[in-house]
């Protein structure tokens, strides 16, 4: 496996009540040389209860991420809020030597007041500092890209042999009606054509909040500009990280099954994902000929998505039928 690629992650408090902010705001992501020894869990803890409480008066919402010994958090708000949070964190002796390595203004990409995550990564942190330090100088020379540009790159780096495009390598979530299938689909690829799956896990902070698990992989050979496939878990929708990243997908592959219920459901839980955060990706159907219904492609239409069959020959495709009902859709994206 190689090192930038593997991680586990895990965010573990609920996310707070969704509040979809309208009009431009300042986004600034910056890093810290973190000075929390031992549990970091505890400690993120505690900043989150501060966040919480101070961040909402100033309209303020924070993702905030602990790896390889850095702190990387990315601010949204109003100018003088943002500010005003950067001064106070500066002089917290939890973290040293805040850099800041984004900084624009546009349309806002947190949809919840608070968002945490610990990434466990076995890359050295000599590679991650030299990473750092790479977007560092980026932003000094002038670099003008989206913030979540900014924190893939650092937190989730595409594989080394994937095509390096002007714009970004297309991604593409994949979801599934019932069960693990849409995981169970990325790992027969990922072992197929011999690609690394990285397994990151966020679990909720409640007793109660279930787990959730999003894994990737990178796979150069598909189009011009290569792919990633990201298998999400339904309940991952109603999350704070997946509604900042879903505008990054240029497509979200819909695994339909027998249940013309379950199909529905669940894809009004993504259009309703992606009307909060407004982004309009290409939605695909795919299963069975029987599976892949009229109805589904109304409700997606409907909502002025664009709509996308990728119907197998069989009744009951296997992995194998799947794959090649729906590669052809991913290779054409490009
Ligand atoms: C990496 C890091 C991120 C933080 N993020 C926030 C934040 O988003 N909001 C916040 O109110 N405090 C945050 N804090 C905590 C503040 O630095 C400060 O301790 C807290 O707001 C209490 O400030 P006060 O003692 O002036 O009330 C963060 C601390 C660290 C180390």
């Amino acid at each position: 496996m190689s090192t930038n690629e593997s991680e586990r992650a895990l965010t573990f408090w609920p996310d707070g009540e969704a509040e979809v902010p309208t009009g431009p705001v300042v986004r600034v992501i910056y890093v810290s040389r973190s000075e929390v020894r031992g549990a970091v869990l505890n400690e993120m803890r505690r900043i989150r209860d501060h966040a919480v409480l101070n961040n909402r008066p100033y309209g303020i919402r924070v993702a905030l991420l602990n790896m390889n010994g850095w702190f990387l958090q990315w601010i949204e708000g109003p100018q003088d809020g943002v500010d005003l949070l950067l001064a106070r964190v500066g002089r917290d002796r939890r973290h040293h030597g805040l850099m800041v390595i984004h900084r624009s203004q546009g349309r806002p990409r947190l949809f919840r007041p608070w968002i945490g995550a610990i990434v466990q990564t076995p890359e050295s942190d000599r590679q991650f500092d030299l990473r750092v330090h790479a977007q560092f100088e980026r932003f000094n020379q002038g670099e003008m890209v989206e913030p979540t540009a900014v924190w893939l790159r650092l937190s989730a780096p595409p594989a080394p042999d994937m095509p390096r495009p002007l714009g970004r390598n297309p991604r593409v979530m994949l979801l599934s009606a019932q069960g693990a299938q849409a995981f169970n689909l990325l790992e027969w690829l990922a072992l197929n054509d011999q690609r690394t799956l990285v397994r990151r896990r966020f679990a909720g902070s409640a007793d109660d909040a279930p787990d959730v698990e999003s894994d990737y992989a990178d796979f150069p050979g598909y189009g011009p500009r290569g792919v990633r496939l990201v298998a999400n878990a339904r309940k991952g929708l109603a999350m704070g990280m997946t509604h900042a990243f879903l505008p990054e997908f240029a497509a979200v592959v819909l695994m339909l099954d027998g249940s013309a219920g379950r199909n529905l459901r669940l894809t009004e839980r993504v259009l309703v994902a992606c009307r909060q955060v407004h982004h309009s990706p290409l939605i695909v159907g795919l299963g069975g000929g029987e599976q892949v219904s009229a109805d589904i492609q109304r409700l997606v239409e409907r909502q002025g998505m664009p709509w996308m069959a990728a119907i197998s020959p069989s009744a009951r495709p296997d992995k194998t039928e799947l794959w090649q009902a729906v590669e052809p859709v991913l290779t054409r994206l490009n």
